[in-house]
Order: structure tokens, then sequence, then C-alpha cells
């Protein structure tokens, strides 16, 4: 076994994976650094259906060795803004391992997941109360009415605003943050 020394000497190694090339030794290992990231209790426990939502684009995963410690995921999503649908880059999945984290590998990853959203998006999104953290990062807190498109139409998902983040592209600016934003239903939390 590596001894301490050794393990803080290894630098931190940033991979994008798509979802279909993933080990099942990753996504062993991924689940099991969500599932300590987020914790047991029942507010914030990452479920199935969180883990469904991270599955189908693109993976970010930041190693020291062969540990995973900072997983992000980015799956596709058509967002409406005033009815206008946009190309979104959805982050999901964001976690760090609890005796790693403060220090930067968040931020590292999170950096990544902007830089390949401005790339290939018109448009990034998540959900989180921790603004401060991808704020720093360029992203935006969503200030209009929030929605989800179920196939009975529109419908206000209250609870979800204040807590939807933005990140504006090249071709999504100018954005109006007061306008209307949409989501397709999806099983789990919508948003
Ligand atoms: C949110 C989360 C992913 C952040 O990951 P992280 O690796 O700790 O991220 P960083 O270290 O880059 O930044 C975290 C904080 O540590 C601070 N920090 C970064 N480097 C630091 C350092 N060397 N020394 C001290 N603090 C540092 C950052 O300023 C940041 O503070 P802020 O968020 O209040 O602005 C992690 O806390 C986590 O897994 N939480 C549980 C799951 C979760 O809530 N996921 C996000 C859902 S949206």
């Amino acid at each position: 076994m590596a001894s301490s020394f050794e393990t803080a000497s290894v630098p931190p190694r940033l991979r994008r994976v798509s979802t279909e090339s993933l080990t099942p030794r990753e996504i062993s290992a991924i689940r099991d650094l969500l599932a300590a990231a987020f914790g047991s209790d029942d507010e914030e426990r990452f479920g199935e259906d969180d883990w469904q939502h991270a599955l189908g684009g693109t993976h970010f995963l930041l190693e020291v060795g062969d540990e995973i410690l900072t997983h992000a995921a980015v799956v596709e999503r058509t967002l409406e803004i005033d009815g206008r649908p946009l190309h979104t880059g959805y982050v999901e999945a964001v976690a760090t391992a609890p005796n790693r984290q403060a220090t930067g590998f968040g931020s590292s990853v999170m950096a990544e997941v902007t830089a390949h959203i401005r790339d290939r998006f018109e448009l990034g999104a998540l959900g989180t109360g921790r603004h401060r953290f991808y704020e720093r990062l360029g992203w935006q807190k969503w200030a209009g009415p929030s929605f989800v498109r179920t196939a009975g139409g529109l419908r206000r998902t209250p609870d979800e605003d204040g807590y939807i983040l933005v990140l504006a592209t090249r071709s999504s600016r100018p954005l109006d943050l007061a306008a209307p934003i949409s989501c397709e239903w999806r099983p789990g939390d919508v948003w």
C-alpha cells in the first residue's frame, strides 16, 4: 500500500469518459463516491433516479493514482427560455470524496465541465443550493419562474425557483435571467 507521502506526491489527473466507456470498476467507484459525498440524510441522499440522470453523456473524473476523488457528469437536455429551445449541457452528480473536499478538486472539475459546455452547448444548467461554488466559474442564478414541460402542458416548479444556475455561452447571450425557464419532464427530480 502507498504511504500517505507517496499518495500526496501523485498529481491529480482529470479524464473525460462517455457513459458507455465506463468500466464496471469505475461505475462502482463513482457510485460509492456519490453515496459517501451526499450522505444518508433523506433530503440529500443520492438515489437511483439521481444516478439515472447522470447517465448518457460525459463523465469528468479526477483521479489520484487509481482512486476517483471527484466526479461530475454532463448530459444533454433541452431547456426552453421564454419558449425558445436551447441545446443544454446539464450538470449532474457533482461530488468529491468527503476526506478530500475543500482542496480545490471540485473547482478543477467544474472548470473543465464549464469549458466543455461552452464548447459544445448553447446553454449550461444545474440545480444547486451551493451557489458560490459555481458562481466563481461564471454560472448565474436564474431569477425567473421555473416550469416543467409535461404531456399535460407547462407546470410550475416553484420549489426549484432560486436553485437553478445557468451558464451563458456565445450562442445564448444575451440571457434574460428573469424570463420563464422550463425543462422536459423526467422521473425523479425534474430539475
Ligand atoms: C460541492 C462539492 C462537490 C465541492 O467539491 P470540493 O472538491 O470540496 O470543491 P473545492 O475544494 O474546489 O471548493 C469547495 C470549497 O473549498 C474552498 N477551497 C478550495 N480550495 C481550498 C483550499 N486549498 N483550502 C481551503 N479551502 C479551499 C473553496 O473556496 C470552496 O468554497 P465555497 O464553495 O464556499 O466557495 C463537495 O463539497 C461535495 O461533494 N459535496 C457533497 C455533494 C454535493 O453537495 N454536491 C453538489 C451538489 S450541487
